[in-house]
């Protein structure tokens, strides 16, 4: 029986930062149902997929999403409504589609990624597979290594820092549950550290520590490699350090300008040379955004110059499009992608910029936003993908746990048939 698409339904909800965003529900005729919530970026790149918001100044300072579930209710479901559920692709285009726009912002990619989402869900459930399975089918039993942001700046925190994410790479450990442990065990050592220190232990938009750092950006690597060493491990042996330091948010005319950490004005070449310093110093093996989303010439730089030691990760710069990718691939910009499922607006997209990165011989990163749902898809994804990575925020916050407790039920079904890292 072929189970096809019986009701669409969507609600504005809130996300971690109490901003609405949008649920939707599908529900096929056989019975299945599967439901998603969709997260949102707060340093987004330019050109990602429109995220549909009200802009009525009188609810939630204009950020509500009555239309875009407007558009889901209305729209998109009586478009979708008796097609095949488990024919995503077919679906993921019907809404390309109807939306007509280049970047999905006619209806929203937070309405057509929240029933793309659902609908994969639903589908599962009717095949009675885990999501997973049903994304990855039978290889589908590789976990990913977390990156988890453990010290919040930039955009996300209200810190000393202009970087906006220090993060902790378990690649030593031999599975998920224990990576997570290294992971978690580090996190609570370096509030000590933190505590002792005098610093603030609050937390950022990601549920990293957001500290006043009196040494800048440097000092919090410094801080991270002291709590790995506290936690009883080895830096870069069992546990490395990963960067975002999202640099679109502080490139202003030209410059890379290090106004908190007081570090100055910068050029693109003025950043490899502090990037190489920092990798030279301190056990780090992966930098996202290390140059603005524009400056493909600095990007290009940073991968001549890194790119055959470390993990060199576009983001704002790819927005998960494979048209993007496929140039930063073209101009050897990078060797890694961030995947995250809001910059593209459907799954059958994001695949197809995975499978632009596997060929490639690139790397890629399954990513959450700052602004995240307790929706666990993101989890199940990652795993479908084949592992690699995941980006998932610190080791608190339940929205950020949900992930990673959702890996450790994964991890845990698969038994001895699941595979742990790259
Ligand atoms: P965002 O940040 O979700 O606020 O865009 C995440 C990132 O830059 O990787
Ligand atoms: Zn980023």
């Amino acid at each position: 029986m072929i189970p096809t698409i019986e009701t669409i339904t969507a609600l504005e909800i809130l996300d971690s930062r109490g901003f609405p965003t949008v649920r939707v529900t599908v529900a096929l005729d056989d019975g299945s149902v599967g439901t998603a919530s969709i997260p949102s970026g707060a340093s987004t790149g330019e050109n990602e997929a429109t995220e549909l918001r009200d802009g009525d100044a009188t609810r939630y300072g204009g950020k509500g999403v009555l239309q875009a579930v407007e558009n889901v209710t209305g729209e998109i479901a009586a478009a979708l409504e008796g097609m095949d559920a488990t024919e995503q692709a077919a679906i993921d285009l019907a809404m390309i589609e109807l939306d007509g726009t280049e970047n999905k912002s006619r209806l929203g990619a937070n309405a057509i990624l929240g029933v793309s989402q659902a609908v994969a869900r639903a589908a599962a459930q009717s095949c009675g597979l885990p999501l997973y399975a049903y994304l990855g089918g039978v290889g589908a039993r590789h976990l990913p290594i977390p990156m988890m942001n453990v010290i919040n700046g930039g955009k996300h925190a209200d810190s000393s820092l202009d970087f906006q994410e220090f993060m902790i790479f378990p690649l030593g450990a031999p599975t998920f549950a224990e990576a997570l442990r290294y992971g978690s065990e580090t996190f609570q050592a370096l509030k000590k550290i933190l505590h002792a220190k005098g610093y603030a232990t609050s937390v950022g938009d990601e549920g990293g520590f957001a500290p006043q750092l009196k040494g800048g950006n440097e000092e919090a690597c410094e801080l991270i490699v002291a709590a790995i060493e506290k936690a009883g491990y080895v830096p870069g042996q069992d546990i490395a350090i990963c960067l975002d330091p999202a640099a679109t948010s502080f490139y202003e005319d030209g410059k890379y300008r290090l106004t908190r950490s007081r570090q100055g004005d910068k050029t693109a070449a003025e950043m490899v040379e502090l990037y190489q310093s920092w990798v030279n110093e301190y056990p780090i093996v992966s930098i996202e955004d290390g140059h603005a989303e524009n400056d493909w010439a600095g990007f290009a730089q940073m991968t001549a110059a890194l790119g055959g030691s470390i993990q060199i990760v576009a983001d704002d710069l790819v927005v998960t499009n494979p048209k993007f990718i496929a140039r930063a691939i073209e101009e050897k910009a990078a060797n890694a992608a961030l995947i995250k499922l809001n910059q593209i607006g459907t799954v059958s997209e994001t695949i197809d910029a995975i499978h632009l990165c596997r060929k490639a011989g690139w790397g890629f990163v399954i990513s959450h936003r700052s602004g995240e749902t307790e929706d666990s898809f993101m989890a199940d994804f990652a795993v479908a993908m084949g592992g690699g990575q995941i980006k998932t925020g610190s080791v608190c916050r339940s929205e950020r746990i949900a992930k990673y407790n959702r890996l450790l039920e994964i991890e845990a079904e698969l038994g001895s048939a699941a595979r742990f890292g790259a």
